[in-house]
């Protein structure tokens, strides 16, 4: 049940044709608190039409309007405010939960079109970075909201396979490594070989001679080097796979960079027959004056492609593949002049589509306040961050709860879903600090503190022996503390759409920590348990509430343990 079309038609009804429904519809407001109601309608946009002051309109209206299904209608200055029956609209957001189950919030906005999902594209041979981690998280959980309303979402990870980089470190590898050193530990020994290439080719010019030299080979399908160019792929893609394995995310498609080598001709050929590319010192390029940006380097004099070429590849492959609706791009902030080139090169070509790709930019993780930076020693490495916050999260169920069964699945769910969720209750354009302590503590704006308001349900419910709900009964609640809650409850649905149309998973993150807060305080002030007329109503309250967290928190990547 639509609440505020049924205030809105209340209006409508009173108001008799002197404003169209819509404009009552828009001009409806939520109050900031629940003591003015639960809708607030503004009476000054009347005040010209009926030429009256608004104070005396809302009084008006108040006389005159049917005040059936609504606990009361008052005016309050130029404000008419609504307050819904508790116990109807209670009755009814319950029953919906109850029965609903996971799939409360479900919505068709997407109408099943496909999605493509660019997000967490490391690159090969270095370890993961903190900005791809929050491109797979942010990535992940947009993936989740676009399956919940109705879209076919397609998760592919862009890898950086491909470059002048992969000469480099085959030669490095051939000067100074080994197979058994990269077995055991290849990110990092391969990231050694290629730092060790840049302090030595300082002084030995003929190492980048060299370097192009294998890349070269590389191109032309030479043997050895499309073999070491593969074991680095594999090595350093199962190192990913594990982190990813961690945080409980899955691709679709690995196609990265490399994938598109067989696919540049034809761009190229695409981009001359619009007559769009442009000699500028040797290179070829697009100009993009036109739209306020730098040009676009497609090809460099040396005849190599450029990041933008395979990006024009990849978004054509993509159109063609999967006909999508929307194609995503979640990376970092730094790209967005990328994203735009690539659009505006798109939009050149003649490719009409290119309004339907959106870059889902970032904001930056930060240290103390700075940027961090390999150089300045300021690294943080993800799979320690991921160890060190399973490790607190074990500390912390240790101290408050030492006889929990499964104690280390916990510690990992708690863990891992507090890194997770700390990213993502930021907006995400915004820079954020990282400080594990903040992360992992179970009070506070924090992942925890939701897993644990969950679980602290999930224990009311257990010791109620887990009860039946009929879903032919009322369950009618009208106290204030509970109405705080239910309120909550039925804004689930409008979180999800507002939270899917903006890209923005801190909307359900933020959602779900005011929900723990309410159902906290609710959970302070009433005795749930006790035997009166209203204890299966308590409970199925108690049930939404864990229904709606759980399914808050699924929908970020995060894990809600039933007891911890
Ligand atoms: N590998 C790139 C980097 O680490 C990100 C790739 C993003 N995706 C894309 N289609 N350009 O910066």
């Amino acid at each position: 049940m639509d609440y505020k079309k049924l205030v809105t038609d209340a209006l409508v009804k009173v108001l008799d044709g002197q404003i169209a429904a819509d404009k009552v519809y828009q001009l409806l407001e939520k109050p900031k608190s629940l003591e003015l109601g639960d809708y607030a309608f503004p009476a000054f946009p009347l005040a010209k039409v009926m030429h009256k002051a608004p104070q005396m309109i809302a009084t008006e209206i108040v006389e005159n309007i049917n005040q059936d299904g609504f606990q009361k209608i008052e005016a309050v200055g130029p404000y008419v405010n609504f307050f819904l029956d508790k116990s109807n609209f209670s009755a009814e957001i319950l029953h919906q939960v109850i029965t609903e189950g996971s799939k409360y919030g479900d919505q068709n906005i997407g109408n099943g079109g496909s999605v493509p999902i660019d997000m967490s594209s490391p690159n090969i041979a270095k370890p993961m970075s903190m900005g791809h981690l929050r491109s797979t998280v942010i990535g992940n959980s947009i993936a989740k909201l676009l399956e919940k309303t109705n879209y076919e979402p397609i998760k592919i990870n862009h890898l950086g396979d491909w470059g002048t980089q992969f000469g480099k470190l085959i030669e490095a590898y051939k000067l100074w490594g080994s197979e058994e050193e990269v077995k055991a530990d290849p990110i990092n020994k391969l990231l050694e070989y290629y730092v060790r290439f840049h302090k030595e080719d300082v002084d030995h010019p003929e190492l980048d001679e060299e370097a192009r030299a294998w890349f070269k080979k590389l191109e032309d399908n030479d043997e050895e080097a499309v073999h070491l160019w593969k074991w680095f792929r594999e090595e350093s893609l199962k190192s990913f796979m594990k982190i990813y394995g961690v945080l409980g995310v899955e691709f679709d498609s690995y196609n990265g960079e490399a994938f598109y080598n067989d696919k540049m001709d034809e761009v190229v050929s695409m981009l001359e027959e619009h007559h769009l590319l442009k000699e500028s010192q040797g290179a070829q390029i697009v100009d993009l004056e036109k739209y306020n940006l730098n040009p676009a380097l497609i090809k460099k004099t040396d005849g190599a492609t450029l990041y933008i070429t395979r990006d024009l590849a990849a978004a054509i492959y993509r159109k063609r593949t999967y006909d999508f609706a929307q194609s995503l791009y979640v990376v970092g902030n730094e790209q967005t002049n990328h994203f735009k080139q690539l659009k505006a090169v798109l939009s050149e070509m003649g490719e009409d589509w290119s309004d339907d790709i959106h870059h889902i930019p970032f904001g930056l993780i930060t240290q103390g306040g700075k940027k961090l930076s390999t150089r300045a020693g300021r690294v943080i490495l993800l799979e320690e961050v991921l160890d060190d916050a399973v490790k607190l999260a074990e500390e912390q169920i240790a101290a408050k709860n030492p006889n929990l069964k499964n104690k280390e699945k916990v510690a990992d769910q708690v863990g891992v879903g507090a890194v997770i969720f700390h990213d993502l209750k930021n907006e995400r354009m915004n820079n954020f600090d990282f400080d594990l302590e903040e992360v992992v503590r179970f009070e506070g704006e924090t992942g925890p503190y939701v897993q644990y308001s969950h679980a602290r349900a999930m224990s009311i419910l257990r010791k109620a022996n887990n009860p039946e709900f009929d879903s032919k009964m009322k369950y009618q609640l009208a106290d204030e503390d509970s109405w705080e809650v239910i309120t909550k409850i039925a804004t689930f649905p409008d979180i999800i759409k507002r939270a899917t149309e903006e890209y923005e998973p801190s909307v359900v993150a933020k959602y779900s920590l005011h929900l723990a807060k309410a159902f906290n305080k609710y959970y302070a002030h009433t005795k749930i348990l006790v035997e009166d007329e209203n204890k299966l109503a308590r409970l199925a309250l108690v049930k939404s509430v864990a229904t709606v967290l759980n399914e808050s928190l699924r929908l970020l990547g995060v894990q809600a343990p039933e007891e911890m």
